[in-house]
C-alpha cells in the first residue's frame, strides 16, 4: 500500500505540473482526491490493514493528500496568474486612439430653404400661417375666384377626395382663410409654407411638393410694393446681384397677374442650356389680389389693396443648389443629403 500511495503521488504530481489550464487541474483533483478518486480508493482499503500498520499508513496518506493539495493550489495560482497576464495584454486599451464619431444628421435641403424663406419674411414683419392639406373646394377654388366648372380649374391637376374636398393644389387657400380670420384688419402680412398636391410627375414635378404663399393687404399697396418685396427676397435668397423680371400672366385670384423670373442661376443671365438661352428662370407667380377675392374674404376693395405671390420651395431649392431632378429631394439618399451641411441649423 505504501508503494501504491507513493506511486500515485508521483503520478499525480507529474500530471499537475503538466496541466495547462484550470479545467485540467480540476480534472486531476477529481481523479485523485475526489470521492471516487484513486487516492481516496486506496484510503478506503485502510480498514483491511493490520492494526499496527494503520497509523503509519494513515500518516503517509495524509502527507500524500497534503502534497497533492498543495501542488494543485500552486499550479492553479500559476495558471490563474498567467491567464490574468494574457487578458491584460489582450484587453489593453489604447487611450491614444482617436474616438469614433457618431454619425451626424443634416437638415434636408427642402427644410433649409423653407427656413431661409421664413427667416427673410419674418424679418420683414410677416407672420407664418398654416392651413389644412385636405381642403374644401370652397377655400381651394371658390374663395379664390374659381367657381365650380370654371375652366381655369384645369390649370391645376387636382386630386379630388369627393365633390367638396380636395388635396389642396396650392397654398392659396390659406390666404383666403387668413383674410377671413382677420375680419378686415390691416395691415395683414403673412406667408404660409406647406405641402401641396397635384397630378403631375416628372423630373421637375412631384405629385406632392412644397409651396409658400405670401400675402400683404393694407391701404395703398401697389404692384411696386410687390416688385420691391420680391427683388429683396431674390437678392437675399440667391445673392445680392440678383435681378427680377415681371412678365404678364394670368391667375384667377390676382389682377393684374405676373410671372416672376430671376437671372439664370447657372449663367447669371448670359444665356445657357438651363435657361434656354433667355438668361432668365421662372420662379414664382404673383399679382394684385383680385377685388372679388378681397370682398369674399371680408375686405373692402375700395379701401384696401394687396399683393400675393406663390412659389414652389422645391423649385427654389433646385435652382439654388443646382439639383436637376426633383426626385433627389424625396428619395432620402444619404449620399445626396450629406452634401447639405453647415450653414443654417
Ligand atoms: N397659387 C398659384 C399657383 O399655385 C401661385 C400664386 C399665388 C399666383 C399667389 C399668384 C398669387 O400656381
Amino acid at each position: 500500500m505504501e508503494q501504491q500511495l507513493k506511486q500515485l503521488r508521483d503520478e499525480a504530481l507529474e500530471a499537475i505540473a503538466a496541466a495547462e489550464n484550470l479545467g485540467e487541474v480540476e480534472d486531476i483533483r477529481l481523479s485523485f482526491l475526489g470521492k471516487k478518486g484513486r487516492v481516496t480508493g486506496v484510503l478506503r482499503q485502510m480498514g483491511s490493514l493490520p492494526p499496527e500498520q494503520r497509523p503509519l499508513m494513515g500518516k503517509l496518506a495524509n502527507e500524500v493528500r497534503d502534497a497533492l493539495e498543495g501542488a494543485l493550489a500552486a499550479r492553479k495560482e500559476v495558471l490563474e496568474h498567467a491567464e490574468q497576464q494574457r487578458r491584460m495584454a489582450a484587453e489593453t486599451l489604447d487611450v491614444t486612439l482617436p474616438g469614433r464619431k457618431p454619425a451626424r444628421g443634416t437638415i434636408h435641403p427642402l427644410l433649409r430653404v423653407r427656413r431661409e424663406i421664413e427667416e427673410i419674411f419674418l424679418g420683414l414683419g410677416y407672420t407664418i400661417e398654416e392651413g389644412p392639406e385636405i381642403e374644401t373646394d370652397y377655400y381651394n377654388f371658390v374663395a379664390l375666384n374659381l367657381p365650380k366648372h370654371h375652366p381655369a380649374r384645369d390649370m391645376q391637376d387636382t386630386f379630388y377626395i369627393d365633390e367638396d374636398a380636395v388635396l389642396r393644389t396650392h397654398t392659396s387657400p390659406v390666404q383666403a382663410r387668413t383674410m377671413e380670420k382677420s375680419q378686415g384688419a390691416v395691415p395683414l402680412k403673412m406667408i404660409c409654407p406647406g405641402r401641396v398636391y397635384r397630378k403631375d410627375d416628372d423630373v421637375t414635378h412631384s405629385p406632392m411638393f412644397f409651396q409658400v404663399e405670401g400675402l400683404v393687404i393694407d391701404k395703398d399697396i401697389t404692384l411696386g410694393d410687390l416688385k420691391g418685396t420680391l427683388l429683396l427676397f431674390a437678392q437675399r435668397m440667391f445673392g445680392e446681384n440678383q435681378q427680377i423680371r415681371l412678365r404678364p400672366s394670368f391667375f384667377p385670384f390676382t389682377e393684374p397677374s405676373v410671372e416672376v423670373d430671376i437671372l439664370c442661376t447657372s449663367c447669371q443671365g448670359k444665356g445657357c442650356r438651363m435657361c434656354s438661352n433667355t438668361g432668365w428662370l421662372e420662379i414664382l407667380g404673383a399679382g394684385m389680389v383680385h377685388p372679388r377675392v378681397l370682398e369674399m374674404s371680408g375686405y373692402d376693395p375700395t379701401k384696401v389693396s394687396g399683393f400675393a405671390f406663390g412659389m414652389g420651395i422645391d423649385r427654389v431649392a433646385m435652382l439654388k443648389y443646382g439639383i436637376k431632378d426633383i426626385r433627389y429631394l424625396y428619395q432620402n439618399d444619404v449620399r445626396v443629403l450629406e452634401q447639405f451641411q453647415g450653414g443654417i441649423g
